[in-house]
């Protein structure tokens, strides 16, 4: 056997041990307030780096000890296959600096570049698992207990992969010695005074062209704002540009989408409605359409990763992006809004509109990372077995009641 193939093969069988001894480890969230600390004006490379080089290989392997649980013919699609050896490369990658000197100039921008590559190396994680469990759910279908498992575990999955793309991101951002001259103001991908209603804007704006594009007509956009604290002040609030944007674009295309097929033989469209509103805790953002709606008994189902209707779409990355896709907008959006304490919520009423609503906490004291941890909890969850309902289920055919019987 050549040396190279002794040496890659003497990696391979070291990471279940490099997973388990980072598993045992909790991944350590951080507040929106270390974010900022870690990017400002006495920003240490040496401290972020000495607590990446941990951090990161401690989130991985929390979520690699996950991965496990899913069921075994979704595990050996070719998808699944690909995923687990990019997580084990970048692991392995990361695990590479823990002896390495921090005051070593070149050890510091190595790391730089060995976590641009670990991003890259994962840019299509998402389609890749979603390609993964079409090709599962096409083959052997959907059952309630494995759509709650994967459904428990793709939140987690894709939260876990937010995080450490939050990290890699600021730490890049911040320490590749080139400032963003667009936005001099921003903490790496965070924006200290976020304008919450330009971002509206700019979703509203990218989604409408995207509309027309595709139904040569799209609604005019309502806002309205309220600052309880300072009326006459622009909503500001220390946030990821980026991720409000991501959940204000996919909402926007849904609601769009929704207005214009629901209304496809009338002359006008009905506007989609926004209100903002700051309060003391939380930030909110209602968004409002006359698309017709969806009834209660779908609504969870929206949030589906299994369940999702929405045919699977090529992947394609010069193609423009549809209004829909492979049914992940509403969840990833949700978890995004989960990621620093806020949530996503959708009430609807069927026969008339939607209204989907963005909590994002106002202060950044709250404003937390959330983190899934693999511990026994985590495995109890992976452990369910179909247990009958404790709910009746209701017969189709009505019991025909006595004369003078009484039904409630
Ligand atoms: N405002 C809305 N009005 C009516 N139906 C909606 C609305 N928002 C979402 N839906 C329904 O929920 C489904 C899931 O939405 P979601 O955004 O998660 O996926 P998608 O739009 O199908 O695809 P993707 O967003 O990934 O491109 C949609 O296909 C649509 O049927
Ligand atoms: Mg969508």
């Amino acid at each position: 056997m050549k040396f190279a193939q002794l040496l890659l093969n003497g990696a391979k069988s070291n990471i279940p041990k490099q997973v388990d001894r980072f598993s045992k480890f909790s991944p350590s969230p951080l507040s929106m307030k270390q974010f900022l600390d870690f990017g400002s004006a006495n920003a240490c490379e040496k401290t972020s780096f000495v607590f990446l080089r941990q951090e990161l290989p401690v989130r991985l392997a929390n979520i690699m000890k996950e991965i496990d649980f899913l069921p075994d013919k979704l595990l050996r699609t070719p998808s699944l296959q690909m995923l687990h050896s990019w997580y084990a490369t970048s692991l392995m990658e990361l695990v590479d600096f823990l002896e390495r000197d921090p005051d070593d100039k070149k050890v510091l921008k190595k790391f730089t570049e060995t976590l641009v590559n670990v991003r890259n190396r994962h840019n299509n994680v998402v389609p890749t698992m979603a390609q993964g469990v079409l090709e599962y759910k096409e083959a052997f279908g959907v059952d309630p207990v494995t759509n709650q498992n994967v459904q428990y575990f793709l939140d987690r999955f894709y939260m876990s992969r937010i995080s450490t793309r939050m990290l890699m991101n600021q730490h890049s951002l911040i320490f590749d010695g080139s400032a963003n001259p667009a936005h001099p103001k921003h903490i790496g991908s965070i924006d200290p005074v976020c304008d919450v209603v330009e971002v509206i804007q700019d979703a509203y704006e990218t989604s409408k062209m995207l509309c027309e594009q595709y139904y040569m007509t799209s609604p005019e956009m309502e806002i309205k704002q309220v600052n309880s604290k300072s009326p006459d002040q622009p909503l500001h609030i220390v946030y990821v540009p980026s991720h409000l944007y991501h959940m204000l674009f996919e909402l926007f295309k849904n609601a769009m989408r929704a207005t214009v097929e629901t209304h496809e033989d009338s002359l006008t469209l009905p506007p989609v409605k926004v209100r903002v509103s700051l309060g003391g805790e939380d930030l909110t953002i209602k968004m409002s359409d006359k698309g017709g709606g969806v009834p209660l008994r779908k609504i969870e189902r929206l949030f589906s990763y299994m369940y999702s209707t929405a045919p699977s779409p090529v992947i394609d990355e010069a193609r423009n992006a549809p209004l829909a896709g492979f049914g992940y907008g509403l969840p990833i959006s949700r978890l995004y809004a989960k990621y620093f304490q806020g949530d996503l919520q959708l009430y609807s009423m069927e026969g008339y509109g939607t209204s989907a609503v963005i909590y994002l906490k106002a202060l950044s004291s709250e404003s937390i990372e959330r983190l899934p941890v693999f511990n026994k909890s985590a495995l109890r969850h992976y452990q369910t077995t179909t247990e009958a309902d404790d709910w009746c289920i209701p017969s189709k055919e009505p019991k025909k009641l006595g004369k003078y019987e009484f039904s409630v």
